[in-house]
């Protein structure tokens, strides 16, 4: 078995932060999302791995290097444009072949372990295995129809959509996808879609078998579904204190890493805080990631991500369901006359109370 996970993409809907950043490398736990596939993929004793890369590629290598640090062998493919992901399959076929390969999509983070997954895939042989996920929001998402252990039906973003089962984005396959891949169209999006790749082998009676995921999965492409990410993975974090605390008092599950100092703070777990940071008369709510040289100064977070090098000073409402991108400052300095100063990125979006 190989793996091929796909690390292209533009993360529009996290603009502006991917106008810096790709999106498979925000961090979700102080931890890049695309590192969560990448143990996955190790843990299932994959060592061959194709990572599609488009324009991040330079990032993206920078953060993975040969994939040493996992036990794993990557070899960079470079797609020349972002066509899709049956497209990315067959920019992978000279170095996929005639091998098995798990694809795993580098925005997507699952609780459940994918080893069961792939060794009944390498057991049971069949032409493509799915995973589903029942979920609120089906039409966001290639959704699909099955009846008893066969999939009938397959449509990509349905607005109707004719059931609640989202594909997750890991997929096992052998390699008639190729075949697949060449023969269908362009979606409306543009896009050769991986979901009409899959129903292409279904009308040609190859055999796709499909699983319900256990445990949860996020797509992390948007920033609710990052944020809520987030919240899952620090469900589980365990409390470890490496930095210094002086008269604070800590709930619940607290990590705060080397070098870090926080004084006369209040910090309710779960929350991660990074290396080297500095906070000084703040509350830190449940559910929040602070990265690594970070400055708070009496304000209160809460259910947010606040990346590397920001600083966050003096500000009286409590900064909610927030993702703040490297370097941000946010202060609230009482200057005259009172007004909001602001220098904002491209798309960026801020609430007022
Ligand atoms: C892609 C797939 C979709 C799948 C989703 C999972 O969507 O096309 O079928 O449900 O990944 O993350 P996209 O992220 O390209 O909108």
């Amino acid at each position: 078995m190989k793996a091929l996970i796909l690390a292209g993409g533009k993360g529009t809907r996290l603009r502006p932060i991917t106008y810096s950043m790709a999106k498979q490398l925000v961090p979700v736990a102080n931890k890049p999302v695309l590192f969560y596939g990448l143990e996955a993929v190790a843990q299932a004793g994959i060592r061959e791995v194709g990572m599609i890369v488009g324009e991040t590629a330079a990032e993206i290598q920078a953060a993975v290097g040969d994939g040493s640090r996992w036990g794993l062998q990557v070899t960079y493919i470079p797609q020349p444009e972002p066509l899709g992901l049956a497209h990315a399959v067959l920019v992978a076929e000279p170095f996929l072949g005639e091998t098995p390969f798990l694809m795993y999509l580098g925005d997507n983070i699952i609780k459940s372990s994918i080893t069961p997954l792939v060794r009944e895939f390498e057991r049971d042989r069949p032409n493509a295995l799915i995973l589903l996920a029942e979920v609120p929001n089906p039409q966001e998402f290639g959704v699909a129809v099955v009846r008893g252990r066969r999939v009938v039906k397959l449509i990509e973003k349905p607005k109707e959509p004719p059931s609640p089962f989202a594909l997750v984005g890991v997929y096992l396959f052998d390699h008639h996808i190729f075949e697949a891949a060449r023969a269908i169209k362009p979606s409306w999006r543009n896009e050769l879609e991986i979901t009409d790749a899959i129903q292409y082998l279904i009308d040609h009676r190859y055999t796709v078998r499909w699983h319900t995921i256990t445990g949860w999965w996020k797509d992390t492409g948007s920033l609710d579904a990052l944020l809520e990410a987030n919240r899952l993975v620090l469900e589980d974090l365990e409390s470890c204190i490496e930095g210094e605390v002086v008269e604070c008092q800590l709930h619940g599950r607290v990590a705060i890493g080397k070098g870090s100092r926080l004084t006369r703070c209040t910090i309710r777990g779960p929350a991660i805080i990074g290396q080297n940071c500095t906070l000084k008369e703040c509350y830190i709510g449940p559910f929040t990631s602070i990265g690594d040289g970070v400055q708070l100064h009496a304000c209160e977070v809460e259910y947010s991500i606040v990346l590397d090098g920001s600083r966050i000073e003096g500000i009286e409402p409590r900064i909610e369901h927030s993702l703040l991108g490297k370097n941000v400052l946010v202060s609230g300095k009482a200057r005259r006359p009172r007004a909001l100063r602001l220098m904002l990125g491209d798309s960026s979006s801020v609430e007022l109370p």
